[in-house]
């Protein structure tokens, strides 16, 4: 059998990876907290005492991280792993997240256009609804046809976010939290804006770029407000032509905006390719080298042996019903199969073993490393804060030593006691860094 079950994908799944160290650095999150707290405490209820050894400088710069700590650990809980999708209208990019996803959930095909950005998100409580943009009502799914009426009925624009909530249990990857981003395939609903980029190209291929009108004058607002959290990004590209300067010039902006984005290229309908079987590997050849040079020399986001992982020749809709049918208990495919079937769905996989692997590195990279050195951070300015106020009780502590005996006795014992909590205090700070840092550097190498 060319599937491996959703269950022993998914205990070896690199999703897992990321999973697991977003609960970790919850986890030293909420020790972070507690930590903080502690010392906001301490100082306000020492300066409180003593205007020497603590200034308002130090009281504020605590307390002020209690706030912020709060705020790291609301976005770490939102924290996921995002794909969005890009390519040409019908080239099968709904199909593609349907088959990743198991299940028909996104509308595809003709008059299912996605006419916004549509995003497929796990629910908390195995519920299915969608939320429009602006907007906090959840309008309840049912069915799938429920979904797709749900969709046309709203007047929406190409720019904006459709939320679609589907219960975690449906699939892994959706409980692994990876969020889909589709998207629009046209920018203009009118057919002459679609055709002119086409008439251009064909009229002058020597120019690779077309001035103005096929760039969407939505572009750089549909990068900022859906692509710039993106860990991995796929171009779904129609196996049956070349890759269009629409689709180049997509990518070509974003990567002016992200330091090498992670860009996968799927050539789909590469079924279609099967009944001529002469020159399926001609073809391929030529799919697979355009598809290389555009990302090692034009946009140079990866090495020519990172490229080889990064394209992939497969059939959306084949892998989809393959799918479905193994949901039934019935072989992947029944009927009247294209040559070659195996293959595409075992390349189809590989992707996938490939995407995991890259989305999860890069989200654990991207997502928790900033909240580490932010973490450290916090640790080594409470740190600096209890050492100042350590040295400034050891200080006043040495000049009372001038005062007369009787006086200086009753003094000490209490800086002495002073001392004592705020040294046992730096030592509780001292192995809370130490103890932060270690496990955030071993979750991070893990
Ligand atoms: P827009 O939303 O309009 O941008 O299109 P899309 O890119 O989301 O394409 P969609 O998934 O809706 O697919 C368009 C049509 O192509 C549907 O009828 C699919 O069934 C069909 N299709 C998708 N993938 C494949 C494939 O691999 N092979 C074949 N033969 N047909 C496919
Ligand atoms: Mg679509």
């Amino acid at each position: 059998t060319v599937a491996p079950s959703a269950d022993l994908r998914n205990s070896s799944s690199p999703l897992q990876r990321f999973v697991k160290g977003k609960r970790k650095i919850n986890d030293i999150f909420v020790e972070i907290e507690d930590y903080v707290l502690d010392s906001s405490n301490y100082v306000s209820a020492l300066r409180k005492e003593n205007k020497v050894i603590v200034d308002e400088g130090d009281v504020k710069l605590v307390t002020d991280y209690v706030q912020k700590i709060k705020g790291i650990r609301d976005v770490l809980a939102r924290d996921h792993m995002k794909v969005a999708f890009f390519g040409r209208t019908s080239n099968g990019k709904s199909s593609v997240i349907n088959a990743m996803l198991r299940d028909k959930i996104l509308p595809s095909g003709i008059g299912h256009t996605t006419n916004c950005f549509l995003q497929v998100e796990g629910s908390e409580n195995g519920e299915s609804y969608l939320m429009t943009e602006g907007c906090q009502d959840k309008q309840n799914v049912k069915s799938v046809g429920q979904l797709a009426h749900a969709l046309c009925k709203e007047k929406l624009n190409e720019n904006q976010l459709v939320r679609i909530f589907w219960p975690r249990d449906k699939c892994f990857l959706l409980r692994d939290d990876v969020v889909f981003v589709d998207s629009p395939g046209k920018s203009n609903t009118n057919i002459f804006f679609r055709l002119v980029p086409v008439l251009w190209q064909f009229l002058y291929p020597e120019l690779s770029m077309f001035p103005g009108i096929d760039v969407s004058p939505n572009l750089d607002e549909w990068i900022d407000k859906h692509c710039l959290d993106a860990d991995v990004f796929v171009l779904v590209a129609n196996a049956e032509s070349t890759l269009m300067v629409t689709e180049k010039n997509f990518f070509h902006k974003v990567s002016t905006k992200l330091s090498k984005p992670n860009i996968f290229i799927l050539n789909n309908r590469w079924d279609a390719s099967a009944s001529e079987m002469d020159f399926q590997d001609q073809v391929r050849a030529q799919h697979l080298e355009r598809a290389a040079d555009f990302l090692v020399k034009e946009l140079k986001v990866c090495s020519p042996k990172e490229a080889n992982e990064r394209i992939f020749f497969v059939s959306a809709k084949e892998v989809l019903q393959a799918r479905l049918n193994e949901e039934k208990g019935m072989p992947p495919h029944s009927g009247a199969l294209a040559e070659g079937f195996p293959n595409r769905y075992f390349e189809f996989q590989d992707f996938e073993k490939k995407f995991e692997e890259c989305i999860s590195k890069s989200a654990i990279k991207t997502k928790f490393e900033q909240h580490s050195q932010r973490g450290k951070s916090v640790s080594q300015d409470i740190r600096d804060v209890m050492e100042s106020i350590y040295e400034k009780a050891l200080a006043t502590q040495k000049d009372k030593s001038f005062v007369k005996k009787d006086l200086n006795d009753k003094l000490n014992f209490t800086e002495q006691q002073l001392l004592l909590i705020t040294q046992e205090m730096k030592e509780k700070i001292h192995h809370m860094v130490e103890d932060v840092e270690q496990r955030v550097s071993k979750a991070l190498s893990e």
